[in-house]
């Protein structure tokens, strides 16, 4: 029976564009995840969307003196083409101001209202004299109560991650003209966190294959005790409050972005003609659902969104919120360097899609901070993508286009040698499945180039190019051998690699694809023709590292 896979992505802030820290934390990992359930055979449905509404795209309209709307569908156009550049293969990637989502967040709301999860509470909330309106959210900023930081924002502290409220704020200062706002009561609706204290805990305490920092994290903060928290806001950005009366009020960003996984699976299922396909994903009980973000985002995963499925009945909670560390770049993260961070559109414009999502994956920050160096991409792409992998794929077609008149030689008897090199492919497709289905994506990305390796060190040591003058058989065998393993690192490269891939696809066989045949080492037909090879990846100059710097630095 194949696995139900939903593959959750964090739905970006479109107030800027996509950096390599944010596809680094949460595209990369997604999509290879994704990719590799697809070929293994799994029912896979991958999904995500622009977080369109909210303050970080209202700050940034008004900063424009834009409607938030503008702000908001640009920078969706600039992600949704940066992923199609990256080959993410989202089966869908929309956005949280579509009717659907619209309704399904405010369907959710009101089922909450209705079984007792929300309650009424008057708030204190800053209110700016100047602007003649409540700031809510990244609308202030002031110091964090907790961690001294100086430019908390009003929801969130960005050095130590806590969720905050305004009034935690010391020093609060509107972030729009840094006037100091006066407080006024506002009345919000409020969700009732502790109801669902018990079973997360529950849940959570069960979930040992979760990564140790999700799980700590969310550990202490259910042990500091769950509060009813706010999930409306005094902004007109947003999902319209679903009551009569609340025309001036708009439901909290989160609330409604996390819903966005639910909705966008039922749009998907509706575009598909199925309509009720989305219930293998989310009502089955052996649904399974991974979610992918940094770890910023850890806490809106792990205990806003399960306490919003807990509340309205029997919607699946998460399989695991694969959350990873930061992405860094000259010591700072990506997301606070914003002047000197590299965007996604840009990079592509010089260099390979898949050479980045290899650097990437080979440096993601899974378990702690890794840093961005243009010198560590030139490396992997030199050393390790040109290098192992396209040398040894180069190297055993041409050999072969060459003294066997482009057509795939018949092998002789094996020796243990050839018949080692066979095994280590079924070693390979073993490794990388087991790393990547445990979320290790560093490991399986080792694991398949361990296999470039051995399939180098294989023809290094038979030497088919010396041994076809003196010996044919013998050469023939090797390379027979050899184009089982090039066979075999097109499957255990496609999640990681798919455009390069599909070239090894199309350099070996004339039908099918590296998706449809499945994860197994395809055999190797003899007699059956290929064609001359052509390089797969491309050598970068050594004076890219100081280009790139200076460009950064802006000289
Ligand atoms: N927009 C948020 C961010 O960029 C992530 C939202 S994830 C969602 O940090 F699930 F809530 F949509
Ligand atoms: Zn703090």
């Amino acid at each position: 029976m194949p696995r139900k896979i939903l593959v959750a992505v964090a739905w970006p802030y479109v107030n800027g564009e996509p950096h390599l820290g944010h596809i680094a934390g949460m595209n990369v990992p997604a999509d290879v995840f994704a990719r590799f359930h697809r070929i293994v055979g799994n029912d896979v449905v991958m999904v995500s969307g622009s977080d369109m509404h909210g303050t970080p795209t209202a700050l940034k309209a008004a900063e424009e003196g834009v409607p938030p709307e503008v702000v908001a569908t640009r920078y969706h156009e600039i992600w949704s083409k940066a992923h199609a550049d990256m080959a993410f293969s989202f089966d869908l990637y929309t956005h949280t101001h579509t009717d659907r989502h619209i309704e399904v967040a405010q369907e959710l709301f009101t089922s909450l209202l209705e079984k007792g999860h929300l309650s009424e509470a008057v708030q204190s909330m800053p209110f700016s004299e100047t602007e003649g309106r409540f700031l809510s959210d990244r609308f202030v900023e002031g110091t964090c109560p907790h961690c001294g930081h100086e430019s908390a924002r009003g929801d969130q502290c960005d050095n130590c991650d806590r969720t905050l409220d305004p009034i935690d704020l010391i020093d609060i200062r509107s972030k729009r003209d840094g006037s100091a706002p006066v407080f006024k009561d506002t009345t919000h609706y409020m969700l009732k966190l502790g109801d669902f204290q018990e079973q997360l805990e529950k849940w959570v305490e069960g979930k040992t294959d979760w990564r140790a920092n999700v799980r700590n994290q969310t550990l202490g903060m259910l042990r500091e005790g769950l509060h009813e928290r706010a999930i409306t806001r005094d902004i007109d950005w947003g999902v319209p409050v679903p009551i009569e009366g609340w025309d001036s009020k708009r439901i909290y960003v989160w609330f409604e972005a996390v819903i966005g996984y639910l909705s966008a699976t039922r749009a998907w299922s509706e575009k598909q003609g199925t309509p009720d396909a989305w219930e293998k994903w989310w009502l089955d009980p052996e649904g399974e659902s991974y979610y992918f973000q940094g770890k910023d985002n850890v806490s809106f995963h792990t205990i806003m969104l399960p306490s919003i499925l807990l509340g309205n009945g029997d919607l699946n909670l998460p399989t695991d919120v694969v959350a990873n560390e930061y992405l860094t770049f000259g010591g700072a993260d990506f997301s606070k360097s914003t002047g000197n961070a590299v965007w996604v559109p840009d990079f592509l414009t010089r260099y390979d899609a898949d050479s980045l999502r290899y650097y990437l994956a080979s440096i993601m920050p899974e378990t702690s901070d890794s840093e961005f160096t243009w010198e560590g991409f030139h490396a992997a792409n030199n050393n390790e993508l040109v290098a192992t992998l396209g040398n040894f794929v180069h190297r055993v077609l041409t050999i072969t286009t060459r003294n066997f008149n482009n057509a795939i030689p018949t092998p002789c008897e094996l020796d243990p040698e050839d018949q080692a090199t066979l095994e280590a492919c079924d070693t390979a497709l073993e490794e990388v499945s087991k790393a990547i289905d445990s979320r290790r994506f560093r490991d399986g990305l080792r694991a398949a180039m361990r296999l470039a390796r051995a399939g180098n060190q294989y023809i290094d040591a038979k030497e088919p190019w010396k041994v076809v003058k003196i010996d044919k058989d013998a050469a023939g065998t090797a390379l027979w051998v050899g184009l089982n393993v090039i066979s075999t690192l097109r499957t255990v490269f496609y999640p990681f690699l798919p455009i390069s891939a599909d070239k090894i696809h199309s350099m070996l066989f004339n039908d099918s694809d590296t998706l449809a045949d499945g994860w197994k080492k395809r055999e190797i037909i003899p007699g059956s023709s290929i064609e001359k090879p052509t390089p797969l990846f491309r050598k970068l100059d050594d004076s890219i590292i100081d280009e790139e710097n200076a460009r950064l630095s802006g000289s």
